[in-house]
């Protein structure tokens, strides 16, 4: 059979330098991260990053998150706090978005950042996103690897799904640990959760000694891709069914849940982490399949299935 992926690498050193050059020419490249995986260019440049936009149709008010290695990395670009530094410390690497204010000198690209005065600065834990970042040796612009308003990209052959070969290079770096997009909290201000992830509200108001918000009224655009229709199969998604017909899929969690060919488990354990992992991938599948729509049992709104609830809550506008 022919080979059509040839746009996937192994992340050796050799591969790992052909994405680095492809990078400094201003070129986009597949990443993964440990939450899913990266459509990453140079953050610096405006050329670089309008190929990003280009390729997911992506409004231009929509920022993009930047990538670094290091904390100390951001300090041309970002203004430091206290609750950043706590939260570097606890959290980073890690499944971890912090908006900040801009430097009024950094010279992230305008356009990524979407002319706010603010950017989302993220440090992945995934040894291909590290190495790379610290050979190319400056920060990436990278949003989740998927059409705009699709579902998320949680191992290479996805990104290649996505985007086929008008990317030069997907880096494989396996399956997404995490495999849904990391927490983003906001500490330009009195510090609120904007998207929900791995790192729970919880766990976050330990570190900082407080409690903290979810925002949920995104009037003024704050991350507009907690607007409208987000994280879609393609196929219309319904919350909270008990079951369905057998034109349609049913997305269930849990030892007790039924074996049938349209019945399909995110944990057979009943573990949220694992039902997360699967959630993208058992989506894409269905809609593979040929399901007209989906169905999902009600899932615990505990630990990271408030995340979980999010991406379906989103998945299931109209
Ligand atoms: O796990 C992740 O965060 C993945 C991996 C690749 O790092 N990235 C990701 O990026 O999910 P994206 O672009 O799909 O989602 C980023 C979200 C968007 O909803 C965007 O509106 C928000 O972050 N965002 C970016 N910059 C922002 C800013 N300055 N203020 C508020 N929200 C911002
Ligand atoms: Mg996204």
């Amino acid at each position: 059979m022919k080979n059509i992926y040839l746009n996937i690498y192994k992340p050796n050193s050799r591969n790992l330098k052909k994405a680095k050059k492809i990078v400094d020419n201003n070129n986009v490249i597949g990443l993964p991260t440990e939450t899913v995986y990266g459509l990453a260019a140079n953050a610096y440049s405006d050329i670089a990053v309008k190929k990003i936009f280009r390729l997911k149709k992506r409004s231009p008010i929509n920022p993009l998150i930047i990538h670094y290695k290091k904390l100390k990395d951001v300090k041309n670009d970002v203004i430091y706090n206290s609750s950043l530094e706590k939260l570097y410390k606890a959290f980073c690497p890690g499944p971890l978005t912090f908006v900040l204010k801009k430097k009024p000198e950094s010279s992230l690209s305008k356009i990524a950042t979407a002319g706010k005065k603010t950017a989302a600065i993220r440090f992945p834990n995934h040894r291909v996103a590290k190495k790379l970042l610290e050979i190319i040796n400056k920060p990436l612009a990278a949003p989740s690897a998927n059409i705009s308003t699709r579902l998320s990209s949680t191992c290479a052959k996805d990104v290649f799904d996505e985007f086929g070969k008008k990317i030069k290079i997907i880096l494989d770096g396996g399956k997404c640990k995490i495999g849904i997009e990391s927490t983003i909290i906001d500490l330009t201000g009195k510090p609120s959760i904007l998207r929900p992830g791995k790192i729970t509200k919880e766990k976050i108001e330990r570190i900082l000694g407080k409690k903290i918000k979810i925002k949920k009224n995104f009037k003024k655009i704050n991350a507009p891709g907690q607007l409208k229709l987000h994280y879609s199969p393609g196929i219309p998604v319904e919350m909270n069914k008990i079951n369905v017909s057998k034109q349609q899929a049913l997305i269930g969690f849990g030892k007790k849940f039924r074996i049938a060919e349209n019945y399909f488990n995110l944990s057979k354990k009943g573990n949220l982490k694992e039902a997360a992992n699967n959630l993208y991938k058992t989506m894409r599948k269905i809609k593979k399949r040929k399901f007209k729509s989906i169905g999902v049992i009600k899932i615990p709104n505990t630990d990271i299935g408030y995340a979980i609830n999010d991406r379906l809550k989103k998945a299931s506008n109209k």
